[in-house]
């Protein structure tokens, strides 16, 4: 269930406290997360893989990747319901560490990772390093052989499949800096000659199995279920080679959520069902044990879980062409809290969050106070005809890629991330930065 509803006085309330209540303790503008429904939808999504392939045997884990939304106490709340934790760097290695994630549930991926970012992922004992480049399994051999371990790899292969958010092309997609490819020119795949190499340094390399991951914000199943189909033939193929099993398979993240009405992804529970019909047909075919699979998402979890509180401030109502008006409507916010409308020409929505209003609806396109023309929050929303500077707006399907893809533009303070706890408590999990932040990293010089 969401946690929005309205209360007595029309005010949105969020898990209960009144979005008024939250912008006066904490602040405006704020990223506001439901601790309760982040762990739900973390919680949902490994149940409902469980449910589908538990049946068939295959175990199957979920790696919450923390790149869409990471802070200590986010992480403990994904690794509470029973998640891992993806990582994409060696900063969100140690906020995962720091958080107290025990090193074996977490994995480290990265298409350049450095020798640093690699040496402390191997100090902290991660679970998986999912390496990328052919040059990348000589790099990490190398650095366990100095520490006299073995370090657990999977290989990331580009599966072949292109998938955006309401089709999946498969042409092109050999043309990206991720992963290694199952396509040979002459010889054996990048794919294979990597295999190869893992399993040549098996003194200093555990290969633990295939990686791919097709895309982010991914409606079509079609995409997932193609990209299963890819690495489970590679899977046969090093069998027959080299004789060997791989025991896991992680087919990535990139699971869609709906950011305005006209977003309609499929439930979860149907892509873990077709996975597992056609898991079970391969099964059928196969000697090889049952893999163990995993998935690594990011934004399904988080996305839903927050929104951003902001506070109105100019109306202006311009005339786009003779007797065509657009009314602007500016936020204390903007790109630098949400990237996404810039960066992707991401659509989000909003709604008047401070009290209700009978005025009639009036198109609107909410604004940020960069200095930039392009710096829409939504573009086109109806908002009550009489929003005025001090009330509040609501913009939902925030909470994966906007406080992690936030920026300082035009010296803005990065907003806190308050969380509401299961029992209507606020705190802030990121607090706010201050014009003593702003200034900390200046030397003056
Ligand atoms: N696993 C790997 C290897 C990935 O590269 C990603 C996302 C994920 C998992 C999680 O994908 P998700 O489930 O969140 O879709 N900044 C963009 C999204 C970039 C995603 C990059 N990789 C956005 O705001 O839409």
């Amino acid at each position: 269930t969401s946690q929005y509803a309205r209360d007595a006085s029309g005010c949105v309330t969020v898990d209960s406290v009144p979005v008024t209540e939250i912008a006066r303790r904490h602040g405006s503008p704020s990223y506001v997360v439901s601790e309760r429904t982040f762990r739900a939808r973390a919680r949902g999504f490994r149940e409902a893989f469980e449910a589908a392939l538990h049946p068939l045997g295959v175990q199957s884990a979920v790696y919450y990747a923390s790149k869409a939304l990471l802070t200590t106490a986010v992480a403990r709340w994904a690794a509470d319901e029973g998640l891992n934790i993806d990582t994409a760097s060696g900063g969100e290695l140690a906020v995962a560490l720091a958080a107290g994630i025990p090193g074996e549930r977490i994995a480290l991926h990265g298409n350049n990772k450095s020798a640093e970012e690699i040496a402390a992922a191997l100090d902290a004992g991660v679970g998986r390093i999912v390496v990328d480049s052919l040059a990348e399994i000589d790099l990490v051999a190398g650095l366990a052989r100095d520490r006299g371990t073995r370090a657990p790899v999977m290989i990331r292969v580009t599966p072949g499949v292109h998938a955006s958010t309401h089709e999946f092309i498969a042409t092109a997609h050999e043309d990206q800096k991720f992963g290694l490819s199952l396509n040979a020119e002459d010889g054996d795949s990048p794919a294979l000659q990597a295999v190869a190499a893992c399993l040549g340094a098996s003194d200093a390399l555990e290969l633990r199995g295939l990686h791919c991951h097709i895309g982010s914000q991914i409606f079509a199943a079609e995409g997932f279920g193609q990209a299963a189909e890819r690495v489970l033939a590679l899977r046969e193929t090093v069998a027959e080679r080299w004789g060997v099993s791989l025991p896991e398979l992680d087919l990535g993240g990139g699971h869609g959520v709906a950011y305005t009405a006209a977003d309609t992804p499929r439930d979860v529970a149907d892509i873990a069902g077709d996975l597992a019909s056609l898991l079970s047909s391969a099964l059928r075919d196969s000697r090889l044990p049952v893999p163990h699979l995993s998935f690594e998402p990011g934004r399904f979890i988080a996305g839903p879980s927050g929104c951003t509180v902001y506070t109105v401030g100019t109306v202006k109502t311009v005339t786009v062409s003779p007797g065509v008006r657009r009314r602007y409507v500016s936020v204390d916010g903007g790109m630098s809290d949400n990237a996404r409308p810039v960066l992707y020409d991401a659509n989000y929505t909003a709604v008047l969050g401070s009290r209700v209003s009978q005025e009639p609806p009036v198109l609107s396109r909410v604004v940020g106070k960069h200095c930039e023309s392009g710096d829409v929050v939504v573009k086109d929303v109806y908002l009550p005809g009489d929003v005025h500077a001090g009330d509040l707006l609501v913009v939902p399907v925030t909470g994966a890629y906007c406080w992690s893809l936030a920026s300082n533009y035009n010296w803005l303070a990065r907003p806190g991330i308050v969380a509401v706890a299961p029992d209507g408590s606020t705190r802030e999990i990121v607090r706010r930065e201050s014009v003593t932040d702003l200034l900390a990293r200046d030397t003056g010089i």
